[in-house]
C-alpha cells in the first residue's frame, strides 16, 4: 500500500537526502516538518517544491497541537523521524536544546502517533522509525570488537544521552503500548547537504578558505563512515523488511582515523581545487581536545547485512571524492550558511583553543 510519510528534520542533512531517495524511489505523500534552523535549508529541498505529493511544514516536533494536527490533516500512517540537534560540539557548549529537541520533542511526536494509531483502530501497517546514532553505545577501546545491537548503552556526551533518552522511549512504545516502533543506529555519515560545523565539509571549506584545520586531541580518534546515500537505503529496507520493535545497527565497516580523513581530504582539495590561499597540510593544526571525546566507535552490521539483505554500496575513496567535488561545484550552496550565527558559534568553539 502506499504510505504516506511524514519525515521530521527532512531539510537537514540526512533527512533531505532521505526526502529525495523517498520521492525517486516511491510514490504516495510526503510531508516534511522542520524547525528550519541553523541546519535546516530549504534549499536542499530544491527541485520538490510544487511536486502536489510533497509539501514542507515550517515548525517545532515540540509543538503537541501542531505535530497532532498535522498527522490528522495529512492522514500519516508512517513517521520517519530524523529531527535532532545533531552536532556533539554545540551539544557541549550548550545542553539544553538537545534535551528539548531530542527528548521532549521524540516524545511529543511518540505520543501524537500513539494516539492516531490508536483512534485509527491500530492499524497494522503503521510505523515509526526512530533514526538514532552508534554513539549511544560509548566509546570503544583501539582493538575491542564493534557495537552490536546488544551493547549496553553508555552515552558519554549531552547529544549521545538525549539520542539515548529518545531511543528508550521509542523502545518503549513498543513494548508498553505495542506500538510499531523501529530504531536505527547508524554511524558517522559524510556526503551532500552536510552542514559545515561538522569535520569532512569543515575541513574543505577552511582549505578554500585558507584557515586552520583543527584536529581535536591527537587525531587518532575512529570513526566509521558511511555515505549518506547508504544510510538512506538502509533506513527504507528496515521500514519496509523489519519487524515492529526491531533494532538494527547501521555502519560502512570503514574504521577511519580522524587525522587520516584530513591528510586524504587536503590531498583531494590540492588535486580539485585549483589555486589555494596554502598548501592545505600546512593548516592542520592540532587543538585542545573534544571534552569527553569518544575514541573509537565501529558498527557490527552483521544483523542487517543478514535479515534484510542491505550492505553498504559506496567505497570510501570514491565517497570522499565525489563530496568533495560537491562541496567545489556548490559554493552558492555553502557560502550562505557561513552566517553571523555560524561565525559566533565557530568563534566560541575554537576561539579558545
Ligand atoms: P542535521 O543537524 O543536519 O539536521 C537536523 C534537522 O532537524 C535540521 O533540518 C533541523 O532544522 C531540524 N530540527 C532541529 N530541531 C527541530 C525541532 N525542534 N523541530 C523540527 N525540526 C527540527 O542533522 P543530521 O546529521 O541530518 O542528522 C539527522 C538525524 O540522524 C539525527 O537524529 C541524528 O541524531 C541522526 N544521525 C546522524 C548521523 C550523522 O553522521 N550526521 C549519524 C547517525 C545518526
Ligand atoms: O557517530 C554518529 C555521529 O556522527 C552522529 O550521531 C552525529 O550527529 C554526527 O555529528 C557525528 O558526530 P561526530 O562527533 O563523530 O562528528 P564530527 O564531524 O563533529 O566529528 C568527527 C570526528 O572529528 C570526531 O572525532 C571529532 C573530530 N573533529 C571534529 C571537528 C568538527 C575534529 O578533530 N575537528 C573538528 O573541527
Amino acid at each position: 500500500m502506499t504510505k504516506r510519510v511524514l519525515i521530521t528534520g527532512g531539510a537537514g542533512f540526512i533527512g533531505s537526502n532521505f526526502v529525495h531517495h523517498w520521492c525517486k524511489n516511491h510514490e504516495g505523500r510526503a510531508v516534511v516538518l522542520d524547525i528550519l534552523g541553523y541546519a535546516g535549508n530549504k534549499e536542499n529541498l530544491a527541485g520538490l517544491e510544487g511536486q502536489d505529493r510533497f509539501r514542507l511544514v515550517k515548525g517545532d516536533i515540540c509543538d503537541s497541537q501542531l505535530v497532532a494536527a498535522l498527522l490528522a490533516e495529512e492522514e500519516i500512517d508512517t513517521v520517519i523521524h530524523f529531527a535532532a540537534e545533531s552536532h556533539v560540539d554545540r551539544s557541549i557548549l550548550g545542553p539544553a536544546a538537545f534535551v528539548q529537541t531530542n527528548v521532549v520533542g521524540t516524545f511529543t511526536l511518540l505520543e501524537a502517533f500513539r494516539d492516531r494509531w490508536q483512534t485509527q483502530g491500530k492499524p497494522a501497517d503503521y510505523r515509526f522509525l526512530h533514526v538514532s546514532t552508534d554513539e549511544v553505545y560509548g566509546s570503544l577501546e583501539a582493538d575491542g570488537p564493534a557495537f552490536t545491537e546488544t551493547t549496553p548503552y553508555a552515552p558519554n556526551s549531552p547529544y549521545s544521552a538525549s539520542k539515548a533518552g529518545s531511543d528508550h522511549l521509542a523502545r518503549a512504545y513498543f513494548h508498553t503500548y505495542g506500538m510499531p516502533t523501529l530504531i536505527t543506529n547508524c554511524s558517522n555519515n559524510y556526503g551532500p547537504y552536510q552542514f559545515p560545523e561538522k569535520l569532512i565539509p569543515l575541513m574543505c571549506l577552511n582549505i578554500l578558505l585558507g584557515k586552520p584545520l583543527p584536529v581535536y586531541g591527537d587525531g587518532q580518534n575512529v570513526r566509521d563512515w558511511l555515505h549518506v546515500s547508504d544510510h538512506c537505503a538502509a533506513i527504507d529496507g528496515v521500514l519496509h523488511q523489519a519487524n515492529p520493535g526491531d533494532v538494527y545497527n547501521i555502519g560502512g565497516n570503514n574504521q577511519v582515523k580522524n587525522i587520516d580523513i584530513v591528510h586524504q581530504l587536503c590531498d583531494l582539495m590540492g588535486e580539485l581545487a585549483g589555486d589555494l590561499p596554502q598548501p592545505p597540510r600546512e593548516l592542520i593544526t592540532f587543538v585542545t581536545d573534544r571534552p569527553g571525546h569518544d575514541r573509537r566507535y565501529a558498527m557490527d552490521i552483521a544483523k542487517i547485512q543478514r535479515e534484510l539483505g542491505w550492505s553498504p554500496a559506496y567505497d570510501f575513496a570514491t565517497g570522499l571524492r565525489q563530496t568533495v567535488e560537491w562541496y567545489l561545484n556548490h559554493r552558492d550552496w555553502w557560502q550562505p550558511l557561513l552566517s553571523d550565527e555560524y561565525k559566533g558559534y565557530y568563534d566560541r568553539l575554537y576561539g579558545d583553543r
